[in-house]
Formats: C-alpha cells, structure tokens, sequence
C-alpha cells in the first residue's frame, strides 16, 4: 500500500475530520485540502433554516461579511467556482448578440464544459496575453468589439481572472482594464477563485481588486479548505437577478448553514479577519511554494513560469521528463502529482515536501546524465 493509500485507510479507521490524511501528499490542486475540525465543530452548531427562502441567519451572516469585506452591496452563495462564473456571466448578459473577453488560459474557456457559449448563448474571444503573463489594456483594446455595426458581436463583460495559474494580475492593470471598460458600458467580471492568494501575497487589498469589477466569484474550497462552496458579490440588483439564475439552474439548496458554516471558518482561517489575509494560512503556502521551487532549482531545474503564490511549474519537459513518468516518480514516493505544476496548500506536509526532494533527485540526476551522454 503505497502512503497516500496508507493515509486514506488511516482516516477512515480514525475521524477524517481530525487530520489532513490524504492531503498532505496531494500536490495536484488546492481543492484537494481536507476539511477541518473547526469547520467540523462549525456546522454541528450552524442554523439549519431554508436558503432558497433565506431565512438562515448563518448564510445571510456570510453573504453580509464577504459583501462587506469585498466592498459590495450583496453576495449570494452558489456552490462552486464554476456555478459562480457561470451565474454571474448569465446574470449579466441580457441578450444576443453579446461576447464575453478574456485570457486565452482562462477557466471560464477551458474548464467549464463551454458553459458560456450553452448557458448564456455568448461568443468567447480568447486573448493571448502579449507580455505572456497577464492581460493588459492594450490587449483588451486590441480584441474588445465596441461597435453598433450589425456584422459585429460586441463585448459586454469582460472577465479576468485572478490568480491565473497562480501568477498575479497587478492591481495597476485591473484598474486601467476597469475603467476603460466603465467607458465602454462593459461589465467587469471577476474569476476570484484565488484571489485570495493574490491578496496573501501582498499584491493589493480584496476590496481594491474587488471594486473594480461588477460581479466576483471567490472560491472557499481551494486554498482555504472548505469543503463546498463559492460566493458572488455585486451590487443589491445584480445579486437578486443571479438569485434567480442560481435557481433556475438548481443551485438553490435548503438547509445551507452546513455549507456556510464550514465556509465562514474556512474565510476566517485560511484567509484571515481583515481585507489584507491578517492573520491567515496562504502566506505559509506561499513560502513553502517558493522553498519547493529552490529546490528544484538548485539541483539545476527550471521553472516554466515565476512563482508568485501556491503554484510551481516546473519545467519538466526541460528536464526530460513527461508528465505521466513524472507523476509515476511522485506515486513512486507516496505523493499525488499530475505533472509540473505542483500545487502548495497548507495541509501540505513537511515529510511530503522531503520526498519530493527525493523525486527532484532523481528526475535531475537523470537529465544530468543524458545531458552529458549528448554532449552539453
Ligand atoms: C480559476 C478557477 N476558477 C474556477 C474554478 C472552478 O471551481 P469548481 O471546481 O469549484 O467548479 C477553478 C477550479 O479549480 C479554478 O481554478
């Protein structure tokens, strides 16, 4: 039985609740973090009153605080990241014909099963990032449709994305893309599944990103643990609009304290009690993340892309290593990888990042060796 294994049999003999088992030695993703046994606590004393008729002060208390803490009028809680974007681009795109832009390495264009284009009959125009890190005005402005003419499809929200692959849109950036949108009529969208992250990382506070778009879908089961879970906030109108999107699309639940108890601790903890990440465990992840990519580096190995919060691309193609002998390597150690990209979260272990050194070794040994054996 390899550790994860191992872990996951240990959990079910003990409480789950009590321990990260299994996630200490998951790098695939932050959604792979356990739920704690303070959320555990939290939901065994939640209010258990009906959502769809909000009548349960324990999801009101919630959608009221990350309103507040976002500097947004309202929040509703939907059930994922991706019920999140989804709603708030249905929400806001009224009628065709209507596009919506964004980053080419977007979430909303490659990982919602094209529910943009089925559920809210919208164009996506997918841009690629000219400095090849984040999206800039001048990008937007080359590719947003502001025209009346009949043959064009005009852009009516724009929706960025924030962390992206772990890297940071500067606030500087938002900003420009922000008003230029104000100007234009053009809705601001806002996929905040980590943008939590980049506020850990210092990068701006969560209301001086947030209030630069029209809608924010924040994600509390990634980084922070949770075990369901995401928010939308934006203005009172937009809100109760998405309410009944979030509806219609079955996203309604009953007795949703048990979510939104677990999702306040996960917002108190993982990300901390003020609108900077006071107090909260990213930061941790983020410095492990940088110690894992010095690792990496100083046994000769080169990352795809910087390190600016919880994610490391190595660059496995580089070293000679294909994604599937690399997670084969990792299996090999008792850990959980999908391929470069190794994702930190807080529940990762001090003894998962020891054998990850391990499969650092050998993975650099070996391209060290066929390097010499070619020649260079
Ligand atoms: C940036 C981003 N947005 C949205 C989502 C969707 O979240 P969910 O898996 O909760 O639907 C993810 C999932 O990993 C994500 O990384």
């Amino acid at each position: 039985m390899d550790e994860a294994n191992r872990t996951a049999a240990t959990q079910k003999a003990f409480n789950a609740w009590q321990q990260p088992g299994q996630a200490a030695y998951d790098f695939r993703s932050d959604t792979m973090t356990s739920p704690t046994a303070s959320m555990l606590e939290a939901i065994s004393n939640t209010t258990l009153l009906d959502d769809v008729f909000q009548e349960d002060p324990t999801t009101n208390d919630l959608e009221r605080y990350v309103a507040e803490l976002s500097g947004h009028e309202a929040a509703v809680l939907v059930m994922s990241g991706t019920m999140g974007n989804q709603v708030a681009l249905r929400t806001h795109l009224k009628g065709p014909p209507h596009s919506v832009l964004c980053d080419i390495r977007g979430h909303i264009y490659n990982w919602e099963a094209g529910g943009v284009s089925t559920l809210s009959g919208a164009m996506l125009v997918a841009v690629q990032p000219a400095n090849g890190h984040h999206l800039t005005l001048e990008d937007v402005q080359k590719h947003a449709v502001v025209s009346d003419d009949v043959h064009a499809c005009p852009t009516r929200v724009i929706s960025l994305e924030n962390t992206l692959d772990g890297t940071i849109m500067p606030l500087d950036e938002v900003r420009k893309i922000s008003q230029f949108a104000r100007q234009h009529g053009i809705k601001m969208h806002l996929d905040g599944a980590r943008i939590w992250d980049a506020v850990a990382a210092d990068a701006g506070s969560l209301p001086e990103f947030t209030t630069c778009f029209d809608s924010v879908s924040m994600c509390f089961s990634k980084g922070l643990a949770a075990p369901i879970g995401s928010i939308i906030v934006g203005s009172k109108p937009f809100i109760a609009h998405a309410r009944w999107i979030r509806k219609m699309i079955g996203g309604g639940t009953r007795q949703a304290g048990v979510i939104s108890a677990a999702a306040r601790v996960a917002v108190d903890e993982g990300f901390g009690k003020g609108p900077r990440g006071e107090g909260g465990k990213l930061r941790d992840s983020h410095a492990r993340a940088r110690k894992v990519a010095e690792m990496w580096e100083s046994r000769g190995g080169e990352l795809a892309k910087p390190v600016e919060t919880n994610m490391v691309w190595l660059d496995i193609a580089r070293a000679g290593i294909p994604a599937a002998e690399f997670a084969r390597l990792a299996a090999d150690e008792g850990l959980k990888a999908s391929g470069g990209r190794l994702v930190v979260h807080y529940q990762i272990s001090d003894d998962a990042i020891e054998r990850l050194g391990r499969v650092m070794d050998k993975i650099l040994q070996n391209s060290s060796k066929k390097r010499k054996v070619n020649g260079h």
